[in-house]
This record gives C-alpha cells, structure tokens and sequence, in this order.
C-alpha cells in the first residue's frame, strides 16, 4: 500500500484561504528550509520547512513562495532550475516547469534570479507578510530587497510600511486539520502503533534498546513513512531521563521500559508513548503506578472535546495523579494543597500535552486573549501524563525506585467528544501482558 499524501488541490486551496487572509495590497513571502551540513560533503537528511510544504507541498530545498493576492500571478515560486549533472549526482528536481506543472505555480523563476524580481514585487505593496527571525540568512535578503524599494522613493515607487508575522495567520490555519490532513495523521497514527506492537513483541531480558529501535524504524519504512522524532527507547533507569535517546543499553527481567516513538507521514507527525515491563509481565509496584498513570490519561482524555479548554485536560491529570500519590504514600499532604504549592512536580514534572500536526510541537496558541483556549473540531492534541521515580529518590521506599511510566496517545477533537488516533496500541496492564504472553 502507497503511503498517504495531501492531494494537490488540497494546497491550492490553502493558498486561496492565506490569499483572502492577507488580501489586497499584501504580499506573502515563505522561504523552503535551509540545507543543515552534517559533515565534509554529506548533509542531514533535508526536512521540508513545514509552513512553506503546508502551501506548496514542494519538496525541495533552495526555494521561496511568493503569494501576492491580486496580482496576475498569485502564487509564485522561486525554485532551483533542471541541471542533468547536478541532478546526476544528487537526486531529480522539478525546475520552474516542473514547479507550474505539478505544483499549481502560476509562474515559477529560477531562485537565481529572486534577487532581480522580488523588489519589484514588494513595490506598493503595504504589507509584508513574513516569518522574521527563524531563518537569518532570509532575513537579511528580506531587508535588502526592502531597502532597494525604499531607494527608489523619489521615483513615486511606495514601499511597504507594515511587517507582520506570517505565522499567525498560517498557523491558525495549520491549528485546524481537514479532512485529508487527518487521513494522512491516522495513518501515522496506526503506523506509529505497528510499530509499538512489533516492539512490544520483539522485547525480552537481555535484547539491546537499540534493536527495538530498529525494529520501530523497520516498521515505520516498510510503510513509506519516516520517524517524527528520535526514538526515545528506554529501560529501567533510563526511562527517568525524558529525553533519552542513546539506545544503547541492555534490557533487564525486572525493569520496565519506555517507548516513545512515531512515525512521520507527508510532513505529519504521530507521537505515541508505551511502558511496559520487559518480561511482559508487571511487578505489583510496576503496577500500581502504570495504573495511576492509566487512570490519569484516561481522565485528561475525557476533557477532550469542544467547549472543554486546552488546560482542563491537564488540570485532570495532575489531580488524579497527585490523589494516587498520596494514596501510595509517595506524596504526604493535602491534595489540594500539593496541587497549589505543586507538590507532584517532582514525580511529574512536564505538561499533559502539546498540539500535533506537520510539527510534533505543532503550532497554534494554547491562549487567546488571556484565557486557555476552547478546543474545537479539527484540532488533535497529545494526552501524556507520566510519572518518574529516579533512582535515589530521597524519602521514597527503594521498591519504588526507576519505575517510569508515560503514556501518550494523539486525540483528534471531533463534533461530538474525541477520536484516539493512536488507539490500535495495547495500554491497560491486561492487555499488554496478553500481547507479549507475560499474562
Ligand atoms: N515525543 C515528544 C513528546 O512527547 O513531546
Ligand atoms: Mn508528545
Ligand atoms: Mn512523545
């Protein structure tokens, strides 16, 4: 089966939506993303910028979008020109033929000669739509193009006198996934879940971290798909550590491990979290706490709706946590009390979730004037409580010690409450023993 793709009219209408936003007398100007050299002659793998691949659905490097509404040519694309020996040794390019052809350009120029052509598309335009600040390098050509319009002042040419943030525009766009962005995010979603599944299976005492790794890439290639992140595969102590990704430790009978990893569709990202016990079967504390957390992500999950707003879910959260902790006897207190002052914070110490689409931290403002934002329709969060309990851990009984857990799934907000994206993985303690017959 082809992996999923956004389908060509899709951006088209993107465009449209940002050409109507921005409206006459503005102009829109969205560089590709720059080439990061790794070392001598080879670069990291290139990743779209994900704003300018959510207008163009362009693939390739050293290129600019240029909206500009009401001009004859709307939407334009600066793009590296067909060179049969460049292309020889370094892969195929589509060239400004290509760029009209296949990607809805209405005219499309060799980037060699943006330099002569944007000034005179910025004249009497008032505003500049950009994303000032990310890409240096652009920035100063931004300013330089402005600076030869503002030259030629005495001439009548006006230049424009606004500069605003492109990205607020666009990433309310982004914040809101359609249809065909949403197929291409289950996908990922049931992908990313494979891929948890295999490792789950593939997992016993004695196998390395970094061999479930590649046993959660496999999957994620076999499908055409890529990962989102680097996979954070981590046994026993290593769990502690949230952004853990050396890989290269044994697993041991007795710890639990955690996988957080996904896969990456057509610029979309899953982001999938399980932790389960590396004989497949869970010791008494092990269980205690992966229910907890269970039992958090389930409560955060149910303020997944519309009207409900973006914190309820981790207001949740942190109070079913903090009551399981003090009912262990890991927290002593109140329990409105250690939620005020913070008091789980040294079990829990990150958020309950983050926006998910084209960016695994995707965009979109968790506030609006002021206040915690009301979900709507369309928009897919993560929902990733967890609980860490280093080695060590001052006043904690030692039993209790290096037990991690995190659990995260990616839920869509839909019309009438949530759709889990993620939801083809095994996660109640039943369900895992049953999967890798430690039960
Ligand atoms: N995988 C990154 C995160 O969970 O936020
Ligand atoms: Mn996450
Ligand atoms: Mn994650």
């Amino acid at each position: 089966m082809f992996a999923k793709i956004i389908p060509p009219q899709e951006f088209a209408w993107r465009r449209q939506v940002l050409l109507e936003r921005i409206g006459e007398g503005a102009i829109a100007l969205v560089p590709a993303a720059p080439q990061a050299p790794r070392n001598r002659d080879v670069h990291y793998p290139f990743r779209q910028d994900s704003d300018f691949y959510y207008l163009t659905g362009f693939p390739e490097p050293e290129a600019v979008a240029v909206l500009a509404p009401g001009n004859e040519q709307e939407f334009l694309l600066f793009c590296r020109e067909r060179d049969p020996l460049m292309e020889t040794w370094h892969g195929r390019r589509a060239g400004p033929q290509g760029a009209v052809e296949r990607y809805g350009a209405d005219h499309a120029q060799p980037v060699g000669e943006i330099d002569k052509r944007l000034p005179e598309l910025l004249e009497n335009r008032q505003r500049v739509y950009y994303s000032i600040g990310y890409n240096p390098a652009f920035d100063r050509r931004v300013m330089d193009w402005l600076n030869q319009v503002r030259a030629k002042s005495r001439s009548g040419v006006r230049a424009p006198v606004e500069f605003i943030a492109l990205e607020h525009v666009l990433h309310e766009m982004r914040l809101r996934k359609s249809a065909a962005e949403l197929a291409v995010m289950r996908e990922a979603g049931r992908v990313s879940a494979e891929a948890h599944v295999r490792a789950m299976q593939t997992c016993k005492p004695g196998v390395m971290e970094h061999e479930l790794e590649a046993e959660i890439l496999y999957t994620f290639m076999r499908h055409g798909a890529g990962w989102a992140y680097p996979s954070i595969v981590g046994g026993g102590a290593n769990a502690c550590i949230l952004h853990y990704t050396e890989n290269n430790a044994p697993l041991l009978d007795g710890d639990l491990l955690l996988i957080d990893a996904a896969a990456e569709m057509d610029g979309y990202a899953a982001d999938i979290t399980r932790t389960f016990p590396v004989t497949g079967r869970f010791s008494p504390e092990q269980r205690m706490l992966y229910g907890l957390v269970l039992a958090a992500q389930q409560a955060a999950i149910a303020q997944v709706r519309p009207g409900k707003r973006w914190n309820d879910m981790h207001d949740a959260a942190v109070r079913t946590l903090t009551e399981g902790l003090v009912e262990l006897g890991l927290l002593i207190g109140e329990v409105d009390k250690l939620i005020e002052e913070e008091g789980y914070k040294r079990f829990y110490m990150h958020r309950t979730g983050h926006w998910l689409g084209m960016d695994v931290h995707d965009v979109g403002d968790y506030k609006v004037g002021g206040d915690w934002r009301a979900f709507e329709p369309g928009m897919v969060t993560t929902v990733e409580p967890g609980l860490y309990i280093p080695f060590g851990s001052e006043g904690v009984a030692e039993r209790w010690w290096n037990i991690a857990v995190r659990i995260e799934d990616d839920v869509l907000v839909t019309e009438s409450g949530h759709e889990i994206l993620s939801a083809a993985v095994p996660k109640t303690v039943d369900a895992i023993e049953a999967l890798m017959g430690g039960g």
